[in-house]
C-alpha cells in the first residue's frame, strides 16, 4: 500500500478531481453521440450506513461523469463495489457477485471497481489481483474521492488501476453527492474509530478518529434543509467523541444545540454511540432538544463483564444497566436499540445468561443481533477457545426469540394509540400504504389515499408487528 499519500492539499485535489471529471464526462458524451445512449453505472452496496453515505458520493461522482443509473436487471457500464468486511458473510456476498460478472468470451465487459472496507486489507486486495482479473479498478475508504481521477486513467490507458493508502489524517469536503432519498439524509460528523474493540476489523479498515469541522457540517445541513430535507442522521462510529481529536469538550451536545436551531431540518438522529463516552451533557441535549426525539442506539455487544473485557469495551455489565437507568431517569419514555454478538471467543453458557439478563432488564424496542464473525487483523482472531459454529447458533437462536418477544410485547402497547410520522414514501407492504417513522424510530406503514411523503401526520396504530406497526391516516 502506498502510505505516503497525498503531499498536495485536499483542496487541490479535489480541484483535480473536478477536471477529471470533465474529462471523463467528454469521453462519455462522445461515445454516446457514436452509441445513441449514455453510458450506465450501478452502485452495489454491502453493509452499514456510512458504507450508505459514501456509495451516495460514489453516485454523484459519476453522475457529474456523464453515467446514468442503470435499468433493473441492465449490466450497467460501469459497477462499482461499496464493501464491507466487519462480517465475513458481507465479504462472501462481494466474491458471489464478482464471480458472477465473470466475462465469457462475447459478454458484456463492464468497467468493474470495487471500493469499501475491504479494500483496506492487502490480503484481499491479493486476491482480488490474482482470483478476480476482470477487476479494473482497486482503491479504498481513505482515497474515495479519488475515484474521478483512477476511472479517467483506466479509460485512457486501459490497464487495471490499483490505488490504496493505509492511512490518512485528511477530512475531505467537497465530494459531489447523489442522496437516494427525498426526505432524510445522512451526514457525516467524524471518520475512524479510536476504540479497537477486540473483535472489530473497522478501526483497522477506517483509521483513527476524524471530526469534520462544526462549520462545515452546519453549512451542509442547513443546505440539506433548504433542499427540503427533513431529517438528519449524523453519522459516525463513535459520535460521543466528536471533536476529541480537534480538541474540544462536549462538542458533539453543542453541535446538536447548533444543529437544533436550523429551520426546516424537524427530526436529528445519530449513530453510533459508545457507551463508555455517553456523556451527561448529551443526556440534557436529549432531553432539551425537541428534534432529537425519545431513540437511542446503545450496543452493549455482550452482558458479561468478563467477556466485556475481553472485548476490550471498557464498561461493565452493571455499568451500561446504570447508565441506562440514568437516560431513563432524565427521558424517562425513551426508547433503546443496541448491538449484540453472540459467541465471541471463551463465551460460555453462564455469560451467555448475562446477555439474556440485559435483554430482558432493558427491553430494548429492537436489537441488531450478531454471530461473532473472526476477523483477520484483530485481537480477538488470535483467541484460542473460539465457540463452535452449533453453539453460536444455538444461543442466537434464543437471544433472538427473547428480544422478538419483548419487541412485539413493546409494539402491543401502540394498538390503539395516535403517532406522528415522518413520511418517507410508499410502503412496501403494498400499494396502499405509505411508510415512515416516528420520532422513537418505530417503523409505521399505514393507509392512506394521497402522497404526503416529507410531511409529519398522524397516524391511529391499529396492529402491532414484531418489527413495525401498521394504522391509518388521521385526517
Ligand atoms: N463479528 C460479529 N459482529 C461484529 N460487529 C462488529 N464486528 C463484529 C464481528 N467481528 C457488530 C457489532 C457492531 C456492529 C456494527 O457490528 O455489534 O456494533
Ligand atoms: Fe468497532 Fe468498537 Fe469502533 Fe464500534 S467502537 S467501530 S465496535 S472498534
Amino acid at each position: 500500500m502506498n502510505n505516503n499519500k497525498p503531499a498536495e492539499t485536499i483542496e487541490d485535489t479535489i480541484q483535480r478531481q473536478y477536471a477529471c471529471i470533465d474529462k471523463v464526462r467528454e469521453i462519455n458524451n462522445e461515445k454516446a453521440g457514436h452509441e445513441g445512449r449514455q453510458p450506465t453505472y450501478d452502485v452495489r452496496i454491502f453493509g452499514c450506513q456510512m458504507n450508505e453515505h459514501d456509495a451516495e458520493k460514489l453516485t454523484g461522482m459519476l453522475e457529474e461523469m456523464g453515467y446514468t443509473k442503470a435499468a433493473e436487471g441492465e449490466q450497467a457500464d460501469v459497477i462499482v463495489f461499496e464493501t464491507c468486511c466487519v462480517r465475513e458473510n458481507a465479504e462472501l456476498k462481494v466474491y458471489g457477485h464478482l464471480g458472477l460478472l465473470k466475462p465469457s468470451e462475447g459478454d458484456k465487459r463492464s468497467i468493474i471497481a470495487i471500493t469499501g472496507c475491504m479494500m483496506q486489507q492487502p490480503h484481499i486486495v491479493e486476491k482480488i489481483k490474482k482470483s478476480f482479473r476482470h477487476v479494473n479498478i482497486v482503491f479504498g475508504t481513505h482515497n474515495l474521492h479519488t475515484f474521478p481521477e483512477l476511472l479517467l486513467k483506466y479509460l485512457t490507458k486501459g490497464k487495471r488501476v490499483f490505488d490504496l493508502w493505509d492511512a490518512t489524517s485528511q477530512v475531505v469536503e467537497g465530494v459531489p453527492v447523489t442522496r437516494a432519498e427525498k426526505v432524510k439524509a445522512w451526514v457525516n460528523i467524524m471518520l475512524g474509530c479510536n476504540n479497537f474493540c477486540s473483535y472489530c476489523i473497522v478501526p483497522h479498515v477506517r483509521g483513527r478518529e476524524r471530526s469534520r469541522n462544526k462549520e462545515d457540517i452546519l453549512q451542509e445541513v442547513t443546505r440539506l434543509a433548504t433542499e427540503g430535507y427533513k431529517e438528519i442522521t449524523l453519522l459516525g462510529q463513535n459520535v460521543n467523541s466528536y471533536g476529541n481529536d480537534l480538541g474540544l469538550k462536549d462538542a458533539f451536545a453543542d453541535l446538536l444545540y447548533a444543529l437544533n436551531e436550523i429551520d426546516g431540518i424537524e427530526r436529528i438522529r445519530f449513530m453510533t454511540s459508545h457507551p463508555k463516552d455517553l456523556s451527561e451533557s448529551l443526556i440534557q441535549a436529549m432531553k432539551e432538544l425537541p428534534k432529537l426525539g425519545g431513540h437511542l442506539h446503545l450496543p452493549f455487544q455482550s452482558g458479561s463483564s468478563r467477556i466485556l473485557k475481553d472485548m476490550n469495551r471498557k464498561y461493565s455489565k452493571e455499568q451500561y444497566l446504570d447508565l441506562i437507568d440514568r437516560v431513563r431517569a432524565v427521558i424517562p419514555d425513551i426508547a433503546f436499540t443496541t448491538d449484540i454478538i453472540v459467541g465471541f471467543p471463551g463465551e460460555t453458557e453462564e455469560d451467555f445468561q448475562e446477555t439474556l439478563d440485559v435483554v430482558k432488564r432493558v427491553r430494548f424496542d429492537l436489537a441488531y443481533t450478531f454471530l461473532y464473525s473472526k476477523r483477520t487483523g484483530t485481537k480477538a482472531a488470535t483467541y484460542e477457545n473460539q465457540v463452535p459454529e452449533n453453539i453460536k447458533k444455538e444461543r442466537f437462536q434464543r437471544l433472538t426469540d427473547t428480544q422478538n418477544a419483548i419487541g412485539t410485547e413493546i409494539n402491543k402497547n401502540y394498538e390503539g394509540q395516535t403517532v406522528e410520522v415522518l413520511v418517507e414514501g410508499k410502503s412496501r407492504q403494498s400499494d396502499a400504504m405509505y411508510t415512515g417513522r416516528t420520532s422513537k424510530f418505530k417503523l409505521v406503514n399505514f393507509t392512506c389515499d394521497r402522497d404526503l411523503t416529507g410531511q409529519l401526520v398522524q397516524v391511529k396504530i391499529v396492529r402491532a408487528w414484531p418489527f413495525w406497526l401498521e394504522g391509518w391516516l388521521i385526517e
